[in-house]
Protein backbone atom coordinates (compact mmCIF):
# COMPACT_ATOMS: atom_id res chain seq x y z
CA UNK A 1 0.00 0.00 0.00
CA UNK A 2 1.28 3.43 -0.54
CA UNK A 3 2.22 5.55 2.57
CA UNK A 4 -0.39 8.32 3.10
CA UNK A 5 -0.48 11.75 1.72
CA UNK A 6 -1.92 15.00 2.46
CA UNK A 7 -2.68 17.31 -0.42
CA UNK A 8 -4.17 20.37 1.82
CA UNK A 9 -6.99 22.31 -0.91
CA UNK A 10 -5.97 25.91 -1.64
CA UNK A 11 -9.49 26.58 -2.35
CA UNK A 12 -10.01 26.99 1.66
CA UNK A 13 -6.81 29.10 1.40
CA UNK A 14 -6.48 33.17 1.24
CA UNK A 15 -7.28 33.90 -2.24
CA UNK A 16 -5.78 37.35 -1.99
CA UNK A 17 -2.22 35.68 -0.56
CA UNK A 18 -2.75 32.24 -1.98
CA UNK A 19 1.52 31.95 -2.03
CA UNK A 20 1.17 32.74 1.96
CA UNK A 21 -1.20 29.53 1.90
CA UNK A 22 0.74 27.59 -0.11
CA UNK A 23 4.10 28.67 1.94
CA UNK A 24 1.87 27.05 5.16
CA UNK A 25 1.83 23.47 3.30
CA UNK A 26 5.52 23.56 2.49
CA UNK A 27 6.45 24.71 6.00
CA UNK A 28 5.07 21.96 7.70
CA UNK A 29 6.71 19.66 5.65
CA UNK A 30 4.27 18.18 3.39
CA UNK A 31 4.74 17.82 -0.30
CA UNK A 32 2.20 18.01 -2.17
CA UNK A 33 -0.71 20.76 -2.64
CA UNK A 34 -4.35 20.29 -4.32
CA UNK A 35 -5.87 22.91 -7.31
CA UNK A 36 -9.04 23.31 -8.05
CA UNK A 37 -10.26 24.74 -11.41
CA UNK A 38 -13.49 25.33 -12.07
CA UNK A 39 -14.96 26.67 -15.57
CA UNK A 40 -18.47 27.63 -13.89
CA UNK A 41 -20.01 25.08 -16.20
CA UNK A 42 -18.80 21.51 -15.53
CA UNK A 43 -19.36 22.93 -12.18
CA UNK A 44 -21.76 25.81 -10.85
CA UNK A 45 -18.54 27.93 -9.42
CA UNK A 46 -15.16 29.69 -10.67
CA UNK A 47 -11.77 29.77 -9.13
CA UNK A 48 -8.86 30.73 -10.49
CA UNK A 49 -6.86 29.40 -14.03
CA UNK A 50 -3.15 28.51 -15.07
CA UNK A 51 -1.71 32.39 -14.82
CA UNK A 52 -2.55 31.75 -11.07
CA UNK A 53 -0.97 28.26 -11.01
CA UNK A 54 2.29 29.85 -12.91
CA UNK A 55 2.58 32.57 -10.28
CA UNK A 56 2.54 30.03 -7.69
CA UNK A 57 4.66 27.96 -9.18
CA UNK A 58 7.83 30.58 -9.24
CA UNK A 59 7.90 30.58 -5.40
CA UNK A 60 6.68 27.28 -4.45
CA UNK A 61 8.19 23.58 -4.78
CA UNK A 62 5.47 21.93 -3.78
CA UNK A 63 3.90 18.77 -6.21
CA UNK A 64 0.77 20.40 -7.47
CA UNK A 65 -2.33 18.15 -7.75
CA UNK A 66 -4.50 19.72 -10.51
CA UNK A 67 -8.02 19.14 -10.62
CA UNK A 68 -9.60 20.13 -13.31
CA UNK A 69 -13.39 20.66 -12.94
CA UNK A 70 -13.73 21.92 -17.16
CA UNK A 71 -16.32 20.43 -19.29
CA UNK A 72 -13.28 20.85 -21.97
CA UNK A 73 -10.25 20.02 -20.06
CA UNK A 74 -8.26 18.49 -22.88
CA UNK A 75 -8.32 22.19 -23.99
CA UNK A 76 -6.21 23.51 -21.26
CA UNK A 77 -4.22 20.13 -20.36
CA UNK A 78 -1.13 22.52 -21.93
CA UNK A 79 -1.55 25.35 -20.30
CA UNK A 80 -1.49 23.83 -17.12
CA UNK A 81 1.58 21.54 -17.81
CA UNK A 82 3.51 24.74 -18.82
CA UNK A 83 2.02 26.64 -15.51
CA UNK A 84 3.65 24.05 -13.67
CA UNK A 85 1.65 21.23 -12.92
CA UNK A 86 3.18 18.07 -11.26
CA UNK A 87 -0.63 15.77 -11.90
CA UNK A 88 -3.25 16.64 -13.60
CA UNK A 89 -6.67 15.13 -13.02
CA UNK A 90 -9.88 14.70 -15.93
CA UNK A 91 -13.62 14.14 -14.93
CA UNK A 92 -14.58 10.94 -16.85
CA UNK A 93 -18.20 12.65 -17.16
CA UNK A 94 -17.89 15.27 -20.24
CA UNK A 95 -17.50 13.76 -23.66
CA UNK A 96 -14.12 13.98 -24.74
CA UNK A 97 -11.59 11.59 -25.92
CA UNK A 98 -10.49 10.88 -22.45
CA UNK A 99 -7.58 8.29 -23.50
CA UNK A 100 -5.96 10.84 -25.97
CA UNK A 101 -6.18 13.63 -23.14
CA UNK A 102 -5.00 11.03 -20.55
CA UNK A 103 -1.95 10.21 -23.12
CA UNK A 104 -1.31 13.84 -23.68
CA UNK A 105 -0.84 14.78 -20.08
CA UNK A 106 1.64 12.16 -19.83
CA UNK A 107 3.72 13.85 -22.83
CA UNK A 108 3.58 16.54 -21.44
CA UNK A 109 5.71 15.26 -18.38
CA UNK A 110 2.71 15.37 -15.68
CA UNK A 111 0.99 12.64 -13.93
CA UNK A 112 -2.33 11.32 -15.06
CA UNK A 113 -5.24 11.13 -12.79
CA UNK A 114 -8.97 10.46 -13.63
CA UNK A 115 -11.57 11.62 -11.56
CA UNK A 116 -14.92 10.28 -10.60
CA UNK A 117 -18.22 12.30 -9.66
CA UNK A 118 -20.13 11.11 -6.77
CA UNK A 119 -22.85 9.91 -9.01
CA UNK A 120 -20.64 7.71 -11.54
CA UNK A 121 -19.23 4.08 -11.07
CA UNK A 122 -16.45 2.76 -10.83
CA UNK A 123 -16.80 0.66 -13.89
CA UNK A 124 -17.18 3.98 -15.37
CA UNK A 125 -12.76 3.69 -15.47
CA UNK A 126 -11.80 0.66 -15.45
CA UNK A 127 -10.81 0.56 -19.22
CA UNK A 128 -7.95 3.63 -17.95
CA UNK A 129 -6.95 2.23 -14.40
CA UNK A 130 -3.82 1.03 -16.62
CA UNK A 131 -3.23 4.64 -18.19
CA UNK A 132 -3.32 6.87 -14.87
CA UNK A 133 -1.11 7.47 -11.82
CA UNK A 134 -3.78 8.50 -9.63
CA UNK A 135 -7.91 7.74 -9.49
CA UNK A 136 -9.80 10.61 -7.35
CA UNK A 137 -12.83 9.76 -5.96
CA UNK A 138 -14.99 12.63 -5.37
CA UNK A 139 -16.37 12.43 -1.76
CA UNK A 140 -19.14 15.73 -2.42
CA UNK A 141 -20.42 17.22 -5.46
CA UNK A 142 -17.82 19.41 -6.89
CA UNK A 143 -18.00 23.08 -6.84
CA UNK A 144 -17.35 24.00 -3.08
CA UNK A 145 -15.64 23.72 -0.26
CA UNK A 146 -16.88 22.62 3.18
CA UNK A 147 -19.64 20.16 2.08
CA UNK A 148 -20.71 17.01 3.96
CA UNK A 149 -18.18 13.84 3.33
CA UNK A 150 -20.69 11.49 1.56
CA UNK A 151 -20.66 7.92 2.91
CA UNK A 152 -21.84 6.09 0.01
CA UNK A 153 -18.71 6.45 -1.88
CA UNK A 154 -16.78 4.38 0.51
CA UNK A 155 -17.93 1.20 -1.43
CA UNK A 156 -16.29 2.44 -4.20
CA UNK A 157 -13.31 3.26 -2.98
CA UNK A 158 -13.07 -0.04 -1.46
CA UNK A 159 -14.37 -1.83 -5.43
CA UNK A 160 -11.34 0.10 -6.71
CA UNK A 161 -8.87 -0.53 -4.02
CA UNK A 162 -10.19 -4.06 -4.64
CA UNK A 163 -9.41 -3.27 -9.10
CA UNK A 164 -5.97 -2.01 -8.13
CA UNK A 165 -5.12 -5.42 -6.25
CA UNK A 166 -6.46 -7.88 -8.66
CA UNK A 167 -4.82 -6.46 -11.37
CA UNK A 168 -1.54 -5.68 -10.03
CA UNK A 169 -1.74 -1.77 -10.61
CA UNK A 170 -0.09 0.70 -8.89
CA UNK A 171 -2.35 3.83 -9.18
CA UNK A 172 -3.04 6.63 -5.67
CA UNK A 173 -6.67 6.73 -4.61
CA UNK A 174 -7.39 9.94 -3.88
CA UNK A 175 -10.03 11.14 -1.65
CA UNK A 176 -11.65 14.51 -2.13
CA UNK A 177 -14.44 16.41 -0.11
CA UNK A 178 -15.55 16.80 3.47
CA UNK A 179 -12.44 14.86 4.38
CA UNK A 180 -11.30 15.61 7.92
CA UNK A 181 -9.23 13.05 10.39
CA UNK A 182 -12.56 11.30 11.01
CA UNK A 183 -13.80 10.66 7.46
CA UNK A 184 -10.22 10.28 6.31
CA UNK A 185 -9.54 7.76 8.15
CA UNK A 186 -12.60 5.87 7.12
CA UNK A 187 -11.56 6.10 4.20
CA UNK A 188 -8.08 5.06 4.45
CA UNK A 189 -9.63 1.99 5.99
CA UNK A 190 -11.31 1.51 2.73
CA UNK A 191 -7.85 1.71 0.59
CA UNK A 192 -7.49 5.70 -0.27
CA UNK A 193 -3.97 6.26 0.33
CA UNK A 194 -4.00 10.41 -0.75
CA UNK A 195 -6.49 12.70 1.09
CA UNK A 196 -7.27 16.25 -0.09
CA UNK A 197 -8.67 18.54 2.85
CA UNK A 198 -9.53 21.90 2.49
CA UNK A 199 -11.70 23.10 5.40
CA UNK A 200 -10.42 20.90 8.11
CA UNK A 201 -6.78 21.89 7.32
CA UNK A 202 -6.93 25.08 7.09
CA UNK A 203 -9.25 25.98 10.01
CA UNK A 204 -7.48 23.03 12.17
CA UNK A 205 -6.15 24.34 15.70
CA UNK A 206 -2.88 22.69 14.69
CA UNK A 207 -1.96 22.23 11.55
CA UNK A 208 1.37 20.24 12.07
CA UNK A 209 -0.79 17.62 14.60
CA UNK A 210 -3.28 17.33 11.72
CA UNK A 211 -0.80 16.68 9.23
CA UNK A 212 0.84 14.26 11.35
CA UNK A 213 -2.09 12.25 12.14
CA UNK A 214 -2.21 11.18 8.79
CA UNK A 215 1.29 10.39 8.15
CA UNK A 216 0.85 7.71 10.67
CA UNK A 217 -2.65 6.20 8.62
C1 LIG B 1 -14.61 20.53 -4.31
C2 LIG B 1 -13.12 20.57 -4.50
C3 LIG B 1 -12.39 20.22 -3.28
C4 LIG B 1 -12.56 21.19 -2.14
C5 LIG B 1 -12.58 20.37 -0.89
O1 LIG B 1 -15.21 20.91 -5.48
O2 LIG B 1 -12.76 19.63 -5.52
O3 LIG B 1 -11.00 20.01 -3.53
O4 LIG B 1 -11.54 22.15 -2.05
O5 LIG B 1 -12.88 21.20 0.17
P1 LIG B 1 -13.28 20.62 1.60
O6 LIG B 1 -12.10 19.84 2.10
O7 LIG B 1 -13.56 21.86 2.38
O8 LIG B 1 -14.50 19.76 1.42
ZN1 LIG C 1 -10.54 19.07 -5.71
Amino acid sequence: AHAPILTPSILAGDHANLAASAAIVAQLGLKWIHLDIMDGHFVPNLSFGPQTVAALRKNSKLFFDVHLMLSEPHRYIEAFAKAGANLISVHIEPAYDHVATLARIRELGCQRGIVLNPGTPASAIEHLLDQVELVLVMTVQPGFGGQSFRRDQLEKIARLSALRKERGLNFRLEVDGGIDLATGAECRAAGADTFVAGTSFFNAPDRAAYAATIAAW
